[in-house]
């Protein structure tokens, strides 16, 4: 089993002796990374802790991987916790219910995926909460290693070659040259990337172009839902957000969204172009951030093999747009970046598909792992 534990959401995914897929916890493939103090002083996980924390922030932990590596001790209401406990009631979450969806039977082996930036205490810390969790002696990969792994599952990449990583995920942007090395993969050169920038920001860009339209129509409703500090204006901004979060993602399908903004009598509509327009900025910082990257690896970009796309935002069509607009790079296509690094941790070992010219096993011998994942192309 693997854990993708992420600042926003963390994913989980199973592999048997040919095959690996997404495992569903809460029904969905993606567990909110939330955690939050319930009324019985229980701590409280996934979809629940989200709607929680909307009406007791301060009982709130939204973001406890960034926690992780910044306080030792949070607050949530009245009690205070290590930042290890909250990462690990999250990651028991998912342990206990990949469990019960496996017939009660514990994983032989488990793999926690982290950012390639962190270091031994933050690995430490991490290796901590997953002990916590009783998923004592897990192996820990580099994010951009897993999904380097999933990419060369599926397409060959010779040894020696590089492939970037961009992974746009909900608050920060990693980017990462791997190398293919004789005996697997390894992070080339300092990773780089931002960690203040993520597809957050993508949905207050919606947000600030529907602001200016709601001062233009009337200014009011849209000061007193910035300026109230009583509940039911803090539920108002939750919700605002939300319903922003949801039409930028819509706006990954379809050309046009609409957003019901509390206030306001009419929804406001949001065309994926003029959205794109008002992105182009932030897509540029991390197309710069990329590049910087590639250029600290010592690597042309010219002779990447592939720029890798993970997390969950760069499923927006801009993403890939931009970074051939900008470098002339094609990057993979895949349906669900947000599950390339937990299916890649997941893979077992030497499951790369071999470069045409790099081919041991006999032509009429093809072994490849199965990659089970139905929203993939
Ligand atoms: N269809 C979609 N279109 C656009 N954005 C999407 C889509 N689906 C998810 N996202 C965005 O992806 C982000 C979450 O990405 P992801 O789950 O990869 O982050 P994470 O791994 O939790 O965070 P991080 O990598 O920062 O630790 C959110 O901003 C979410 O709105
Ligand atoms: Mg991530």
């Amino acid at each position: 089993m693997a854990i993708d534990f992420g600042t926003s959401y963390t994913t989980a995914a199973a592999a048997t002796a040919d095959q690996v897929s997404m495992i569903e916890v809460e029904n969905s493939r993606y567990l909110p990374s939330a955690v939050c103090l319930d009324d019985e002083g229980e701590l409280r996980t996934g979809q629940l802790a989200l709607r929680l924390a909307a009406q007791r922030p301060q009982a709130a932990e939204r973001v406890p991987k960034r926690a992780l590596t910044t306080q030792s001790q949070v607050r949530l209401g009245s009690r205070t916790f290590t930042a290890v406990d909250l990462v690990a009631a999250v990651l028991d979450r998912v342990r206990s219910e990949a469990v019960a969806a496996n017939d009660g039977q514990p994983p032989g082996r488990v793999v926690l995926t982290h950012p390639a930036r962190w270091g031994e205490r933050e690995r430490g810390l991490l290796g901590k909460a997953a002990a916590a969790a009783g998923l004592p002696e897990p192996e820990l990969m580099a994010e951009p290693v897993a999904a380097a792994r999933y990419y060369a599952s599926r397409h060959p990449v010779a040894i020696d070659g590089h492939v970037g990583v961009y992974d746009l995920g909900g608050g920060t942007f990693d980017a990462a040259v791997v190398q293919h090395t004789a005996t697997g993969f390894a992070v080339a050169g300092p990773p780089g990337g931002d960690p203040e920038l993520g597809g957050e920001d993508f949905d207050q860009a919606l947000l600030d172009l529907v602001g200016r339209r709601a001062v233009d129509a009337d200014p009011e409703p849209w000061y007193q839902l910035w300026h109230g500090d009583d509940d039911a204006a803090m539920r108002a901004r939750a919700a605002l957000t939300r319903n922003a979060r949801e039409v930028k993602e819509s706006l990954t399908e379809v050309t046009l969204g609409y957003l019901d903004v509390p206030g306001y009598e009419h929804q406001f509509l949001v065309r994926r172009h003029e959205f794109t327009e008002s992105v182009l900025d932030l897509l540029d910082e991390t197309v710069d951030r990329f590049l910087e990257t590639v250029a600290a690896a010592g690597v042309a970009p010219g002779d990447l093999a592939s720029v890798v796309l993970a997390g969950g935002a760069s499923r927006m069509p801009a993403v890939s747009d931009r970074i051939h607009d900008r470098t002339g790079l094609l990057a993979s296509a895949v349906n669900d970046p947000k599950g390339v690094v937990v299916m890649g941790a997941a893979l077992p070992a030497d499951t790369a598909r071999p470069a045409p010219e790099q081919r041991r096993r006999p032509r009429d011998a093809p072994r490849f792992f199965t990659v089970r994942n139905p929203f993939d192309s």
